[in-house]
């Protein structure tokens, strides 16, 4: 597969007529369709959304069974209509990635031939200001994706002065991080903090952006905040290791990924899994660290979209998609060191500060 496509004119169309209008637009589609193509069998689609994939890949293949799952209650009642379109091809679930072999298991199901995930919020979560995931649109501050847990306003009314700043500075990439963090506090002994525009002007008093910039000052917060709640790094390095237990050998797992935290964490994970940290480590204190191959590169680097893309979906601009195969190797141990990489460093577990 070529690195930069022209894209995608020639994806897979689907037969939508009975199915509402996408609100979200796929990124990366033909690239993804055409590296998941199969005859037959079963894919997992672990980020459902607006169903932009799983109409895909049912279009693409029509021996092809999808079960499609996302943790967004919104997205698993709007994907009903393809649910009753599909002739019993697809089977919708509610649950997070990174349980996908459980969900899978609790579905009846247990080896798979394809899985996909596509990182992060989709169109519809950022559009609609009472998700909160916006500080364009007024909102209460909450960015769950899912209907549990604590949501943003918990954490930023809640949470230690460290915490915040850490969870700001890791996961949001702001290096004000401090700053942002001491000046939330100080507006906490005004009164909480319940909007995301309240929140967006306070970063906004410390957060500068480059002369020319179009990003707002609070955009590094948010992120930082959002993958938080969602523990969505957490999610990721579950989801890999739960698709390496679930796909079967030759099966296909690609993922598509928005920052570089994310990229980060496949790449890392799909490298020690192919053997390429053995090799790497061969001239390291104690030779190479065992060979473990429970995957196959099929993409040598990321797959980026192509001009036509990024023209037509901004948000397509910073999309990695990264794909592996499954070898016959039997599973090995977690990858301890990919869990410390999506985990906050010592302060939020109240150690020392960077
Ligand atoms: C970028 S959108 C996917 C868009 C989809 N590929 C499409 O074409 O319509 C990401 C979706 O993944 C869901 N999601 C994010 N984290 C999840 C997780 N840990 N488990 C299940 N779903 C998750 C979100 O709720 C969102 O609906």
């Amino acid at each position: 597969m070529s690195r930069r496509r022209p894209s995608p004119e020639t994806a897979p169309r689907h037969d939508g007529a009975e199915v509402p209008d996408q609100p979200h637009v796929p990124v990366l589609l033909a690239e993804v369709i055409e590296t998941l193509a199969t005859a037959g069998g079963l894919a997992v689609d672990g980020t459902f959304g607006a169903g932009g994939y799983t109409r895909a890949l049912l279009a693409a293949d029509p021996a092809l069974q999808v079960v499609a799952i996302d943790r967004d209650p919104t997205a698993i009642a709007g994907g009903q209509a393809l649910v009753a379109a599909s002739g019993g091809r697809l089977r919708l679930l509610h649950g997070r990635f990174g349980a996908l072999d459980t969900v899978l298991a609790e579905a009846g199901l247990a080896q798979v031939d394809r899985v996909v995930l596509d990182i992060g919020v989709s169109s519809m979560q950022l559009d609609v200001p009472e998700r909160g995931f916006s500080f364009r649109n007024d909102g209460p501050l909450d960015m769950r994706m899912g209907a549990d847990g604590p949501s943003a306003a918990d954490l930023v009314n809640e949470a230690d002065e460290t915490v915040l700043a850490d969870i700001i500075y890791h996961y949001g990439e702001e290096r004000r991080s401090r700053a942002v963090a001491r000046t939330i506090l100080e507006a906490r002994r005004r009164g909480r903090i319940e909007t995301t525009a309240q929140l967006a002007e306070l970063v906004a008093g410390v957060v500068r952006t480059e002369p020319g910039s179009h990003i707002h000052p609070a955009t590094r917060t948010f992120q930082g905040l959002r993958i938080a709640v969602n523990d969505e790094l957490g999610e990721l390095v579950r989801a890999l290791h739960a698709a390496e237990r679930a796909l079967r050998p030759g099966g296909r797992l690609a993922v598509v990924t928005f920052h570089s935290l994310e990229d980060r964490i496949v790449k890392q994970f799909f490298a020690a899994r192919s053997g390429r940290s053995a090799q790497a480590s061969r001239h390291l204190p104690g030779g190479p660290v065992e060979t473990i191959r429970s995957f196959r590169l099929v993409t040598k680097g990321p797959v980026l979209p192509g001009e036509a893309e990024t023209a037509r979906n901004p948000r397509a601009r910073s999309a990695k998609l990264r794909v592996a195969e499954r070898t016959e190797s039997d599973v090995p141990e977690p990858l301890a060191a990919l869990t410390a990489l999506a985990s906050l460093p010592d302060a939020a577990r109240g150690g020392h500060r960077r």
